[in-house]
């Protein structure tokens, strides 16, 4: 078996790894040191993976850990996953939120990456909530309370950990192949039933055109059934962030505003496009408009908050927070950005957000980097609204005033405003349904390299905010 170097020369080469090979890269992460492992990272983004190649990292990648076997869990079995965004805390609102409608959301969710937050920063908003569940006790806890939401660790996952920790800080996520590897290992490794992945396209996803996220979407399918699993996946945009927040605790904040039936539009009407197909996939409810309508009934009736804080609690945190947002962590600084000139907000362009979010405390530079919860923006503008000169677009919220001057120059970079009016984009582009499964489990085929085709069962839905 050639080593590591020889690895890294044949992919920077674009050449086709073997399965033997890969499967000799994801047993022995632990023992590749951090330069060589981003070395070859790099290598994949730059030369890409063949669909053989995209198969067996991501098998190899699930089987890396424990796989968990859900079948005493009540089902609908569900999970969903994120490509990544700016402002998306839409797992936080969804998963209690199906929980709460009879679905079991069995989930395993990532930290930041890039520019972009992750789910499990989030919710360490609360004081002592903790996501590393051991296997028996994500499984127990969905068997009491029909929701889980659980970092990868050193059972469930692993190596997405290590490869997952290092593409953060070297530039090494946009790649379909390593995404659809990371997101997909999780998932299988989690052992729901039903999947769907919400594909982000616009300047703050990864993959930034609707072309681009339509054929990573139509791998992850592809790639999902040769591993014997449906999934369900969404394009959705994210050419701006998701609703206003975009930090960590001022996102917690955000999602408990939406799980108590206010919130902003965008971000409630996601969810209830996700939920919705979340319910029917996994045969709650045969019709869409039913499952909307019992969708916002749990918002309503204030069943899906309660949800929240019985996840909250099982996994350690302090639920009482839910009755008081302000206890979340708060920040000590804050300034606003503000418009050098009236007119219509064009483009909030997601990924400077994003980073300018970063740069207030609220990503990483580093692996490892603690993160300043409290910090991050809240846009008081959105695209498509009318603003006057001198008007507050945006507000900065840090622990560190020194922060504040880099990331004001970069948040009113992401900021255009123009004479004309625009109408604020449509919110999900298409969704591609799950085809049936085949009855086995991966094929061990070769050659077949990834053409990148876009799913082919690709239904335009109209706009909506
Ligand atoms: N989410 C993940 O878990 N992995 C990625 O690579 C991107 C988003």
């Amino acid at each position: 078996m050639a080593g590591i170097v020889d690895l890294i020369v044949a992919k920077r080469d674009g050449r086709q790894h073997t399965e033997a090979e890969i499967a000799w890269i994801v047993d022995n992460l632990a023992a590749i040191p951090d330069y060589q492992l981003s070395a070859w990272l790099m290598a994949v983004v730059c030369r890409g993976m063949s669909e053989d190649e995209t198969t067996w990292l991501t098998d190899r990648m699930a089987r890396s850990g424990e796989m968990l076997d859900l079948s005493g869990v009540p089902g609908p079995r569900v999970d969903k996953h994120s490509t990544g965004g700016v402002g998306d805390k839409v797992s936080l609102v969804l998963a209690p939120m199906v929980a709460a409608c009879g679905a079991t959301m069995a989930k395993l969710s990532g930290r930041g990456l890039g520019h972009t937050g992750g789910t499990i920063d989030k919710l360490e908003s609360f004081a002592g909530f903790h996501a590393d569940l051991a296997p028996e006790q994500f499984r127990d806890q969905l068997s009491d309370i029909r929701v889980a939401i659980a970092s990868q660790s050193s059972r469930l996952a692993p190596a997405d950990g290590r490869l997952y920790a290092l593409r953060d800080v070297t530039g090494t996520v946009e790649s379909a192949p390593l995404i659809c590897a990371s997101i997909l290992s999780k998932k299988i490794a989690a052992g729901a039933d039903v999947i769907l992945l919400d594909v982000k396209t616009g300047a703050g996803a990864f993959m930034p055109t609707e072309e681009a996220a339509a054929e990573l979407a139509g791998l992850m399918q592809r790639v999902g059934r040769r591993l014997g699993r449906n999934i369900v996946c969404v394009v959705s945009e994210m050419g701006q962030p998701l609703g206003r927040a975009v930090g960590n605790a001022i996102e917690v904040e955000e999602a408990l505003e939406t799980l108590s039936g206010r919130g902003p539009a965008d971000l409630r009407e996601l969810c209830l496009i996700l939920g919705s197909l979340l319910l029917e996939a996994g045969g709650v409810e045969q019709d869409p408009e039913r499952a909307r309508e019992r969708l916002e009934r749990s918002l309503a009736d204030g069943s899906a908050l309660a949800k929240l804080g019985e996840l909250i609690e099982a996994q350690g945190g302090d639920a009482g927070w839910l009755d008081d947002p302000t206890r979340l962590p708060h920040a000590r600084a804050s300034e606003l950005l503000l418009a050098r000139q009236g007119g219509f907000v064009q483009v909030i362009d997601a990924r400077l957000v994003g980073a300018a979010a970063a740069d207030l405390g609220a990503g990483r530079q580093q692996k490892g980097d603690p993160l300043d919860l409290s910090a991050g923006i809240v846009l008081l503008a959105k695209m498509g609204d009318r603003v006057e000169a001198g008007q507050p677009l945006a507000r900065l919220l840090t622990g560190d005033p020194d922060r504040l001057p880099v990331a004001l120059g970069r948040l009113e970079a992401a900021f255009q405003i123009g004479p004309s009016p625009v109408a604020p984009p449509a919110l999900v582009k298409r969704v591609f349904k799950a085809q049936a499964a085949p009855e086995t489990a991966p094929t061990r085929d070769h050659g077949d390299p990834w053409t990148a085709l876009p799913g082919r069962q690709g239904l335009e839905l109209p706009g909506n905010r």
